[in-house]
This record gives structure tokens, sequence and C-alpha cells, in this order.
């Protein structure tokens, strides 16, 4: 070969190798499946995962520490619930700055250095971008209650209240009494769905579009592989300011139900959407949705009609289905795949009841904890954990008000006790709060880090932790798990969700004992193209085996096999 042929291909080699992650993955694969959708991705509440300072508190240094265990484990990107600048009234979904990282995580120094040694280890960085609403302390509110001519008064949503003392409408937050506040300073009121140290921005404003639309493109240069979209549903108001109409009864803060027809879900959200996609495709960035759906028909209209608004839109209907029920976990999975976009499962987040609580019936939560994991990380569709979700962490709740640091739980006590049961810190060993930080964090963790922890649970091959890192390693390597089709099987049985991943011939077969009673169960693989089918086992738990066909299942028990003709 001549010498330039070779000068030419090493230029071409150094050349790829210096390219951003995001630029040298825009190629999909045979399949036409994106990074995203091979991707397993992980929440990490950045407050509670690791505390490199011991102040109590975690933080990106924290983070940048642990990449080898998140690598280890089959993670491919993290999504770190906002770090942003915040007076952390609702821990850091106020946001004071989009473009900094809060002193108590780090600083944009240690951000880029956690995207490097990401990067090192496989795992993209994704940001919570909370698009809803700024703190009230962002110079950009700050500004806009100034005075009614201020240049970003305009920002916000602000009107006259009905009368002396009456705010505009009936519309209420969230998070307890009416959505409207009046600032004295203008004698107006300030439209706020959150608390009311979290106003909401004028998305009707091009200038907040641009502003937040450039944020996005900020973060894609410093090497973000794309966003988790916060509160997507409420970007939009009615500009009458219409009422909304009263429902019977009270919610959990005591204030009237209502159909929260004119603040939620207008269809102007899908004009933004569309928006943040065309400058995330610049980037080969992916977008998470905050969707709250009700219906399939609305998840679908988060995908949009052409593929061009989320890539990602989170499925919560799946995390409705509160018990163990294959005919409820088929309906959900057969709905979410009618959709035609890709799903995305989650089982818990920094919003919800643990898994291991809600799923767990207080006897065999840690074999349910590794069925659930079993199940949905080998579903068709990229799969969101939350973090200590691998080790059966479960929740610590606070058993007195004065203990909450949550705010709705602080006003809604006792209906409503918040947040921080499920955002404890991460569990990494024995020693005293959990190996998390050598001063007590500001949040406990339970009793049971003792047992459940990442370095005891390393040792115990039966652990959630390694039927976690089992079934990962499993989807990373599996043509059947990456790209096959998913069909139900046995689908009258009311004990055993069983499903048939097949790509190109090869399939494997999921059976889940989702009862407290052993299971045996046949599978006639015939229509499925295995006419004589046996079954090879891949990941079992120790009483669940197959013969033939034929899989006995130890209550709660896991039986994943490759199907051989
Ligand atoms: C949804 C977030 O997940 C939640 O934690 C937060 O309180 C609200 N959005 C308001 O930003
Ligand atoms: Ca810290």
């Amino acid at each position: 070969m001549p010498k330039r042929f070779f000068q030419i291909l090493s230029t071409l080699l150094v050349l790829a190798c210096s390219l951003p992650l995001a630029a040298q993955s825009k190629s999909v694969d045979a399949e036409g499946h994106k990074w995203w959708q091979h991707a397993v991705f992980y929440e990490i509440y950045p407050r509670s995962f690791a505390d490199s300072n011991n102040d109590g508190i975690g933080d990106l240094k924290g983070i940048t520490s642990k990449m080898a265990y998140l690598h280890d484990l089959g993670v491919n990107a993290i999504w770190i619930s906002p770090c942003f600048p915040s007076p952390q009234v609702d821990f850091g979904y106020d946001v004071s700055d989009y473009e900094n990282i809060d002193p108590m995580y780090g600083t944009l120094a240690d951000f880029d250095r956690m995207v490097d040694v990401g990067k090192k280890h496989g795992v993209r960085i994704i940001l919570d971008f909370v698009v809803n609403h700024t703190s009230d302390q962002h110079r950009w509110f700050i500004d806009s209650k100034s005075s009614r001519t201020a240049p970003h008064r305009d920002w916000f949503v602000w009107r006259d209240g009905k009368g002396p003392g009456q705010p505009p409408n009936n519309w209420i937050s969230t998070f307890g009494g009416s959505a409207w506040k009046l600032d004295p300073t203008t004698n107006q009121y300030y439209y706020h769905y959150f608390y009311a140290e979290q106003p909401d921005l004028n998305w009707r404003n091009p200038a907040v579009e641009k502003a937040m639309l450039d944020t996005t493109r900020w973060w894609y240069k410093r090497g973000v592989s794309g966003f988790r979209l916060d509160a997507v549903d409420t970007l939009f108001e009615d500009p009458n300011l219409t009422d909304n109409p009263v429902l019977p009864g009270i919610n959990k803060q005591g204030d009237p139900n209502t159909d929260e027809i004119h603040n939620k879900k207008l269809p102007e959200v899908h004009n933004v959407l569309k928006k943040l996609r065309t400058v995330a495709d610049e980037s080969d960035a992916v977008l998470i949705g905050e969707t709250w759906t009700s219906n399939i028909d609305e998840l679908k209209e988060y995908y949009g009609s052409h593929d061009n608004e989320l890539q990602m839109p989170m499925d919560f209907m799946f995390t409705t289905v509160d018990k163990l029920s294959p005919p409820e976990f088929r309906r959900q999975i057969a709905q979410v795949d009618s959709a035609g976009g890709w799903p995305v499962f989650v089982i818990s987040n920094h919003d919800k009841v643990r898994s291991y609580n809600r799923y767990g019936d207080g006897k065999n939560n840690d074999a349910i904890a590794k069925l659930m994991g079993a199940f949905y990380l080998t579903l068709r569709g990229t799969p969101i954990m939350y973090y200590g979700e691998e080790l059966g962490m479960e929740n610590n709740d606070p058993k007195r008000k004065e203990d909450v640091k949550d705010p709705i739980g602080r006003t809604g006590w006792p209906n409503e006790i918040g947040r921080d049961g499920e955002r404890t810190p991460m569990q990494w060993n024995t020693d005293t709060n959990a190996g998390f930080s050598k001063k007590d964090p500001w949040l406990p963790v339970p009793p049971s880090y003792k047992t459940h922890n990442v370095a005891t649970e390393s040792k115990d091959p039966n652990s959630v932790l390694n039927m976690y890192k089992k079934v990962l390693a499993l989807r990373h390597t599996n043509e059947a798990l990456l790209e096959g089709s998913y069909t139900a099987l046995n689908e009258g049985d009311a004990n055993v969700m069983s499903y048939l991943r097949s790509y190109k011939g090869r399939a494997v077969l999921v059976a889940l004992n989702m009862s407290s009673s052993p299971q045996k169960v046949t599978f006639n693989l015939a229509d499925n193209g295995f006419a004589s089918a046996s079954l090879k086992g891949l990941i079992a738990t120790p009483q669940s085996s197959a013969k033939g066909t034929e899989v006995m299942l130890e209550p709660f028990g896991v039986y994943i096999a490759e199907v051989t003709k």
C-alpha cells in the first residue's frame, strides 16, 4: 500500500476520534435504531447519589467517582435531576440560572470533567430542563416583577385580579392554593402552576422561546446528549384565563378538585416540542418527556405526527399498574406498542414511591424486585432506571411532620407526606450513612442499608443487584432483546407474564411468575416459528427451570431462555 494511503487513513481516524460523542454516533443500526434505543438510562437525584466533600449533599464529583460502577452495571446514559443554581425550594426544580452549576454540586469545570470521564466509561449525560417555570430568584423574574414596563415583564404571566383580593381566575397550584400570587410592587398577579417561588414562563413570548432554545444549544456544545423535559404538560395556558370546571371533592392539599382543561396539555405545547426537537437533532440528542398522559392517544401525540417531537415520552400509564397483574401489564404493553413510537419504561422516580414498596408484598420484596427488573429491562423499548432500584432500595418515609423536607409534605401532612422517602441517599456499603457521606446526609438512610447496598450485594450471586447486572448484560449482547419484536404468550394466564422477543429467526422467551405460589407453564411456540422448540436457560432464579417447553417457576420466579429449534 502506498504511504499516502496510510497517511489519509490515519488522518481520517484521528478526525473520527476527535468528533464529539454525539456526532460519532449519528448512524443507525440495521434496524434503523438510534443510540438511545439501545441505551439503558438511569436517573440520578444529585443531592442523594454520592457526596465527595462530606457536606451531607451529593455532588457532581461524587457522580464522576461512580462512573465505573455505572458502566459495570450496564448503564449508558444518566439523567441528572436539576443541578443548576437554585434556591432549592423544590430541590433544584426552581432554577435561577440555566447555564451554570449550583455551587453545592460543584462548578462548570466539574461538569466538564464529569462529561469526559463519562465518555471514557461509555456513559452519556442527560440534563433536566425545567421548561415550564424558573425560580423567583432568576434574573428574568427579578426584572419582570420590578415594573410593568420592565424588559422581561412579558416573560412571565401577569394579570390583574378579578377584584380586590381576588385572583384572576380559579386555577389551582398543584402544590396547594391558588395558582396566582399578588406582587405588591406592580399590584398584579403572576401565575405559578407549582410553588409561588416557581413562576411560569410565558412561552407565547418569542423571546422566551429563543432564550430557552439557545440554552439547549449551549449545553449540547458542552457535551450533553439530551434533556429530560420537566412538566411539559403545563407550558401553555388559555390566554382568556377561562375558569376550570370544578369537580366534586377536595385534593390532598385541601383544594377543590378541578378539571384542568384550560391550563394543561394545550395544543401549543406541540409547536414548542417540535422546535426543541429540531435543535436536538442537530446534535443527535434525545428528548425525554415527563409526560403524564391519561390515554394512549395523548402519548401518541407526544411522539409527534412525523416522529418530530419527543423521541422518548415516558409511559407513566405503565406505572399506574401498581400490582403484579399479568393481564393489566399485557394490556398496557399492547397499548404502548400500538402508539407507533419507541416505548419508554419507568417503574420508579423521584416523585413516586419506590417500586420496591409499590410492588412488594412485605414478605417477598427482594424476589419481587428481581422479577420487576427482569421484566421491564427485557421489554421492547428503552428503560429508565432510578438510582438504587438495582439494590432493592426502599422508601424511607418521614414519620413526623417536623422531619419533612419536601414542602408539599409539610403543607399536605398527613394526607400528603411528600417525596422525601424515595429520595434518600444511595446505599454504597455498610459504613455509617451507607457510605454516602461522612456527615449526616440531608435525608436519613433506612436501616435496611445494612443488607441492601452495593458492597454487600456485589458479593451475593442471588442479590437484586446481581439479577439487574445479569439482565442488563444480556440485554446489551442479545440481538433478540436489542432489536426483536415483542409477542405476548399464554395470554389467558393470570399468574405468569410471558413473552417472546424475536429477531431474524432467533428468540428469547421470558417467563415471570407474578404469584406467590409455584407455577408450571407449557409453551406452544409452533405459531411463532418454532415447531419443535426447546429452551436453553440464560437467566433463572434458583428454583426455576425448564424441560422441553415446560417451565417450572418458584413463587415470583424468573426464567429467561434462548428458544432453540
Ligand atoms: C416534575 C418534577 O419531577 C418534580 O419533582 C417537580 O416538583 C415538578 N416537576 C415541578 O418542577
Ligand atoms: Ca457534597
